[in-house]
C-alpha cells in the first residue's frame, strides 16, 4: 500500500469535506467609526472600505453591511470636543441608540470603552499633574461610567480596550447595580504595546500628542516580549467577570492565541489590527499578493489558533470573498 494523501485533497468537495477550518461572516465582528461633527464621510489610508463615519452614514453602512451577511459589529465614537477629564459620552451614547432602534436585534452592537479618543493628549486615561503617568483609579472611574452610558443607550456589549487595572470588575459591578445584567463584557485581556495600530490612531483620532513625558503606551499596554503577563492579565479578567476575552493584535501572536484558547476557558477574540489589515492591503496594490486570499488566510490562522470569532476591518467583504476563494 503507498500512502495517499492528495487523495482528499482532489476536487474542492473534497477539500471542502474535509476542512477543518470554516469560516463563515457569522464568527466575524466589523468595527465601526462614528465621528462627531464630519460634514462626509472620510476615507482611512490603508483601511479600504472603512470610513470615518458621519451619523447618517454610520446607519446606512450597518443597512449594507447586514445585506452582506455581518451581524456584528464593534462600535469606536470619536467626539468632537476632547477634554482631560469630566467627559461627556451622550455622542457615543447617541449612535447607540441610533442602530438600536433601527436595527434592534438583528444587531449585535459592542462598542468600545476607552478614553484615547475622548482625551485632549490622546492618553487612554487621565492624567496626573506633571502629565507622566495614567492614574489608574481615577480613570476606571471614568470608564466604568462610560460603560454604564453605553449600556444604558442599548449596547449588547461593552469592551474596554484601556487595559488599566481593576476595570473589568468595576464595569461589571456598574452594570449590576443598574440592573444591566444581559449587557456583555468582553476584555481586551490581551492587548499589546504593538507598533501595528498606526492606521486606527489616525481613524479614532487617537494617538498620544502634544509635549508630554509619557510619550506612548508602554506603561499600560502589556510588553510583546511578556506572554507570562497576557496570560496574568486574562485571568484576572475572568475572575472579574468578563464574557470574552481578546487576543490583539493577531499575526503576530498566533503563539500567544493558541496558548491562552487552549489554558483559559472563555470563548476568545482576536483583532486582526489596523495595521496587519492595512499592510495586506498595501502589498496588493503593489500587485504583490491576491488581496481576498491573504485576508482569508490570515482569519484562517486566528480560528486555527483557537480564536471563536474574528474583528476584522474586512467582515463586511467576507461573503464576497468566500464565494470566489
Ligand atoms: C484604543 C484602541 C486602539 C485600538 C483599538 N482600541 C489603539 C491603541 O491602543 O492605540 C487599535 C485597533 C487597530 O489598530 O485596529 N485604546
Amino acid at each position: 500500500m503507498k500512502l495517499n494523501y492528495r487523495r482528499t485533497r482532489l476536487t474542492p468537495a473534497l477539500r471542502n469535506l474535509t476542512k477543518e477550518v470554516v469560516i463563515s461572516p457569522d464568527k466575524l465582528i466589523q468595527p465601526l467609526f462614528a465621528v462627531e461633527g464630519l460634514s462626509k464621510k472620510e476615507i482611512i489610508p490603508g483601511l479600504t472600505g472603512v470610513y470615518r463615519e458621519t451619523e447618517t452614514s454610520l446607519l446606512q453602512q450597518v443597512e449594507s453591511d447586514l445585506e452582506k451577511g455581518v451581524h456584528s459589529f464593534l462600535l469606536f465614537g470619536v467626539p468632537g470636543h476632547k477634554h482631560e477629564c469630566n467627559f461627556n459620552y451622550d455622542f457615543t451614547a447617541n449612535q447607540i441608540t441610533a442602530i438600536k432602534k433601527r436595527f434592534g436585534s438583528d444587531v449585535f452592537l459592542s462598542v468600545d470603552v476607552c478614553l484615547c479618543s475622548y482625551t485632549s493628549h490622546g492618553h487612554c486615561g487621565i492624567l496626573n499633574d506633571s502629565m507622566d503617568h495614567v492614574i489608574n483609579d481615577q480613570t476606571v472611574e471614568a470608564l466604568a461610567n462610560s460603560a454604564l452610558a453605553y449600556a444604558q443607550a442599548g449596547a449588547d456589549c461593552v469592551a474596554p480596550s484601556d487595559m488599566m487595572d481593576g476595570r473589568i470588575r468595576a464595569i461589571r459591578e456598574i452594570l449590576e447595580k443598574n440592573n444591566l445584567d444581559q449587557t456583555l463584557l468582553m476584555s481586551y485581556s490581551a492587548k499589546f504595546h504593538s507598533g501595528f495600530y498606526g492606521p486606527f490612531r489616525v481613524a479614532a483620532d487617537s494617538a498620544p500628542k502634544g509635549e508630554m513625558k509619557l510619550k506612548d503606551r508602554a506603561t499600560y499596554q502589556i510588553d510583546p516580549a511578556n506572554p507570562t503577563d497576557a496570560y496574568r492579565s486574562s485571568v484576572r479578567d475572568m475572575e472579574e467577570g468578563a464574557d470574552i476575552l481578546m487576543v490583539k493584535p493577531g499575526l503576530p501572536y498566533l503563539d500567544v492565541i493558541k496558548d491562552l484558547t487552549t489554558k483559559i476557558p472563555l470563548p476568545w477574540a482576536v483583532y486582526e489590527v489596523s495595521g496587519e489589515y492595512a499592510a495586506i492591503e498595501l502589498m496588493a496594490e503593489h500587485n504583490l499578493i491576491n488581496r481576498e486570499r491573504a485576508h482569508l488566510e490570515s482569519w484562517t490562522a486566528f480560528f486555527r489558533a483557537g480564536a471563536e470569532m474574528v474583528i476584522t476591518y474586512g467582515a463586511r467583504n467576507a461573503r464576497e470573498w468566500l464565494q470566489r476563494n
